[in-house]
C-alpha cells in the first residue's frame, strides 16, 4: 500500500509528482483496444467477457505505466442488471427502452440484482488484480443515480437531460423512487466491486451540471452522500472519488457534504480557484482539457505543467477534465506523462 501513489494522494498526502491516470484510458484511441473490441463483436459482449475486459483494462497500463487501472465496464450495466433493455448502436452510442412511468419504475428488479447479474464484472476485477504491477491501483466505478436515470428515462444520451427533467417535474415521487432504486443498486454494486479487488471507487455524475438548487441537493448531493455512506459502512478505508461534472459553484463543499475523499474536476473549473477553495478539504483530481491530447504541442506541455504546479501545494491526482476522445494521439499521451514526471 505504501508504494501505491494513488492511495497516498487520496489519503491526503502531498507528493512531489502526482499520480496519473486518464478517464476512458482504455478506449478507441488505442489500436490494441480496437482489435480486442473487434474480437468481442459488440460493446456489451466486451464488458461481459472477463478475459477480454481485463485485457483492455491492462492495455493502457502496459503502454503508458499509469498509476491506476480503471476496470473496463460501463455505467449502463446497472440498468441492464435492473432488467431494462440496454444496447449500443455502433457509431452512435447507448440505447435503452425508455422508462416513462411510475409503473415502469416499480417493475425494475430489486437493487441487489446486481450481485448475480453483474458477476462477470467482479470476475474482471479478480483477473485484473492478479495481473497488475504492484504499484498500480485498481479503480472500480459506477454512474451516479442522476446520470444513470437520465439515460434510463430518455433511452439515450441527451444534450440537456430534458426527458429526465420532464419526468421529475411531472411525477417527483416516481422520479425519486427511480433515484432510490439506482442508489440502492449502486451501493451493492460498489461494495461487490471492492470485495472482488477494487481498491478505490469512483462515482461518475457526468450530467450533474444540469441540476440546480434543490434538485442538485436531492438528486446529486444526497444520493452521492448515501452511496458513500453505504460503501464506507462496509469498507471504511476504501477511498471514493466523486465526479459532479459541470457542477461549477456547487463543487464547493461537495466533498465534505458527501464524504468523498476526492473530487474530480472538469476542465471548466479554474485550477487556481479549485486549489484555494477545494483542495483544503482533501484531494482533487483533474483537470486537463482532453482536446489538448488531440492538438498536442507546446500548449499541451504548458497546460500539463500549469495544472501540476497549481495543485502542487496539496494532494492531487493528475487526470483529464473528461474522457480521452477517440481522435487523441498516442504520442500526446506519452508527452503529457513525460512532462508531468520531468525533473524540476
Ligand atoms: O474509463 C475507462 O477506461 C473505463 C471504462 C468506461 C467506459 N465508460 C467504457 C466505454 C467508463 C468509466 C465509462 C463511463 C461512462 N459510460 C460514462 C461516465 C463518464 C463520462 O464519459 O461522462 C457515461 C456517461 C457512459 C455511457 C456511455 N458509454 C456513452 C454515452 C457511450 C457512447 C459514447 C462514446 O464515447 O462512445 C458509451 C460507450 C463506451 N463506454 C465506450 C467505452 C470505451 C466506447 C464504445 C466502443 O468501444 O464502441
Amino acid at each position: 500500500m505504501a508504494d501505491k501513489l494513488l492511495l497516498r494522494a487520496l489519503g491526503g498526502e502531498t507528493l512531489p509528482t502526482p499520480p496519473v491516470w486518464m478517464m476512458r484510458q482504455a478506449g478507441r484511441y488505442l489500436p490494441e483496444y480496437r482489435a480486442t473490441r473487434a474480437r468481442a463483436g459488440d460493446f456489451l459482449t466486451l464488458c461481459y467477457t472477463p478475459e477480454l475486459a481485463a485485457e483492455v483494462t491492462l492495455q493502457p497500463i502496459r503502454r503508458f505505466g499509469f498509476d491506476a487501472a480503471i476496470m473496463f465496464a460501463d455505467i449502463l450495466l446497472v440498468p441492464d442488471a435492473l432488467g431494462q433493455r440496454v444496447w449500443f448502436e455502433p457509431g452512435e452510442g447507448p440505447r435503452l427502452d425508455p422508462i416513462a412511468s411510475a409503473d415502469a419504475v416499480a417493475r425494475l428488479r430489486p437493487a441487489d440484482a446486481v450481485h448475480d447479474r453483474l458477476a462477470p464484472i467482479y470476475e474482471t476485477l479478480r483477473l485484473t488484480r492478479r495481473e497488475l504491477p504492484p504499484a498500480t491501483t485498481l479503480i472500480g466505478f459506477a454512474g451516479a443515480p442522476w446520470t444513470v436515470a437520465s439515460y434510463m428515462i430518455a433511452g439515450r444520451g441527451t444534450p440537456a437531460q430534458e426527458p429526465a427533467h420532464d419526468f421529475m417535474r411531472a411525477d417527483r415521487a416516481a422520479f425519486a423512487a427511480l433515484i432510490d432504486r439506482v442508489t440502492g443498486a449502486t451501493i451493492h454494486y460498489l461494495n461487490a466491486q471492492i470485495e472482488a479487488g477494487a481498491e478505490v471507487v469512483k462515482l461518475f455524475d457526468s450530467w450533474a451540471g444540469s441540476l440546480t438548487g434543490r434538485d442538485f441537493d436531492d438528486f446529486a448531493l444526497d444520493p452521492a452522500r448515501r452511496i458513500i455512506a453505504g460503501v464506507k459502512a462496509r469498507h471504511p478505508d476504501v477511498p471514493v472519488i466523486a465526479f459532479p461534472r459541470g457542477a461549477g459553484d456547487r463543487y464547493r463543499g461537495f466533498a465534505r457534504a458527501t464524504g468523498a475523499d476526492c473530487v474530480a474536476l472538469d476542465q471548466s473549473l479554474d485550477a487556481g480557484w479549485a486549489a484555494r477553495e477545494l483542495q483544503p478539504d482533501g484531494c482533487v483530481q483533474g483537470n486537463l482539457d482532453p482536446a489538448l491530447l488531440v492538438s498536442g504541442g507546446a500548449r499541451l506541455i504548458e497546460e500539463t505543467r500549469r495544472i501540476r504546479d497549481t495543485f502542487a501545494g496539496g494532494p492531487h491526482v493528475f487526470n483529464l477534465g473528461h474522457g480521452i476522445t477517440p481522435d487523441a494521439q498516442i504520442d500526446n499521451v506519452a508527452l503529457m506523462i513525460e512532462t508531468l514526471r520531468e525533473r524540476r
